[in-house]
């Protein structure tokens, strides 16, 4: 869909223009898995597929909501902004305009908008549809709601990088408290700061990072839909939050730590008998394990060696398998089916696992053969159909129109 579609949408449902549109992308880890809400190194790619959101002033005081991908409208008056009942897709948009509001005292909603959202990033597929809403909404709201009187960006921010980072916390904020995942920082980061043909290796403790840039000759990122619904509910992924803080909280017995992401792999071994909880130590072997090798993969790709590289990401999927036990059936077979395939040099799960996508490196001359293998084996195994897509990196949160 094009954006002249979607203004010609809004007019439509509005019987009124749009005064501003804006773009915010969904993301795809290459490898760093569960480690940002343990103080790790992520290492994420912004897409070119992502949310819109065009918004217009009305003089009702309420918010509109409307999507082109969803039935549900809804209205909520501006001075009752609250979580709404049954997971309303607006409380991912709700809770930003809050949660703005409440971290910048500048910040105020002074009238009511209509709102038109849509989204191009495959349903459920783990590739942060909602990280996607949530920082294009952060975006445009910021923007409306609290542009400094002082130049620079909205919020008072005089540093752009700064600003960007702001969107992706109050984007995370809104994913804790609005829709109940107590999830890190690693997708609203990557659609707020993504950068064309770089990933970003990110300190989730620290918030530094750095763009680096993919450059991979004869060889594509190629991104594979199992087409089964991510889980990604509060209850699984929360689950392995809490292993984490018991496996912090036992270790720090011998070692006091804030974080697992502080263990090298030479503490591990001096630490791991302090865990008494089986489960926790799994979680936290992983963890460990996981920080080290993303630091040896940004190393590997800054020095070309790619093949290394992917050798790294089959590293992280057996980790996320045996593990952190967030694979199950359809990502490994997907996974496992592309390390038969010569020309593939690494292939692992992406996100937050229990479905949705993986990511592999594909020899430009392998793909057809790729597609066509994984595909058959996981059509045998599973009953169902997989997608390929060929990544393209693209940039962060933009305001379009
Ligand atoms: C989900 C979460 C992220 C991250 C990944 C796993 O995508 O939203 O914060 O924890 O899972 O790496």
């Amino acid at each position: 869909m094009t954006t002249q579609e979607m203004q010609a949408a809004f007019e439509q449902a509005y019987g009124h223009k749009a005064e501003k549109v804006f773009f915010s992308p969904g993301r795809v880890n290459l490898i760093g898995e569960h480690t940002d809400y343990n103080g790790g190194c992520v290492f994420p790619c912004a897409l070119s597929f992502g949310a819109w959101l065009l918004i217009a002033k009305n003089e009702d005081n309420v918010l509109r909501f409307r999507s082109l991908n969803m039935p549900q409208v809804y209205e909520i008056a501006i001075d009752a902004i609250a979580p709404q009942p049954d997971r309303a897709w607006c409380n991912y948009s709700l809770g930003c305009i809050e949660i703005i509001a409440r971290r910048h005292p500048e910040a105020k909603l002074e009238s009511g908008y209509d709102l038109m959202y849509y989204g191009n990033v495959p349903a459920g597929a783990g590739l942060s549809s909602s990280a996607a809403m949530e920082v294009v909404t952060a975006r445009a709201f910021t923007e409306e709601m609290a542009v400094s009187d002082r130049g620079g960006y909205p919020c008072g921010y005089t540093d752009e990088k700064a600003y960007r980072t702001e969107l992706a916390l109050i984007g995370q904020a809104c994913e804790h408290e609005y829709a109940g995942v107590m999830c890190g920082i690693m997708d609203q980061f990557a659609s707020a700061q993504g950068k064309k043909d770089h990933a970003i290796y990110l300190n989730c403790d620290t918030m530094e990072f750095e763009h680096v840039p993919v450059k991979l000759e004869g060889i594509k990122v190629v991104i594979t839909n199992t087409h089964s619904p991510h889980h990604l509910d509060s209850g699984a992924y929360n689950d392995r939050v809490r292993q984490c803080k018991t496996a912090v909280e036992q270790i720090s017995k011998v070692k006091p730590i804030k974080c697992l992401a502080e263990l090298t792999p030479e503490d591990w071994k001096e630490v791991e008998g302090a865990i008494t909880d089986p489960i926790a130590k799994k979680r936290a072997r992983h963890v460990v394990g996981e920080v080290a090798r993303t630091a040896a993969a940004v190393e590997a790709l800054k020095k070309g060696e790619i093949a290394y590289f992917g050798e790294l990401m089959t590293a992280s999927h057996v980790s996320l398998r045996d593990d952190y036990e967030v694979t199950g059936k359809e990502l490994d077979t997907l996974a496992e089916a592309a390390w038969q395939v010569e020309g593939v040099l690494g292939s692992r799960m992406t996100g937050g696992g229990f479905g949705g996508c993986t990511v592999s490196l594909v020899k430009d001359e392998a793909i057809e053969e790729f597609k066509a293998f994984v595909g058959k084996e996981y059509e045998e195994k599973t009953g169902l159909k997989a997608d390929f897509y060929v990544a393209e990196i693209g940039d962060g949160v933009m305001r379009l129109a």
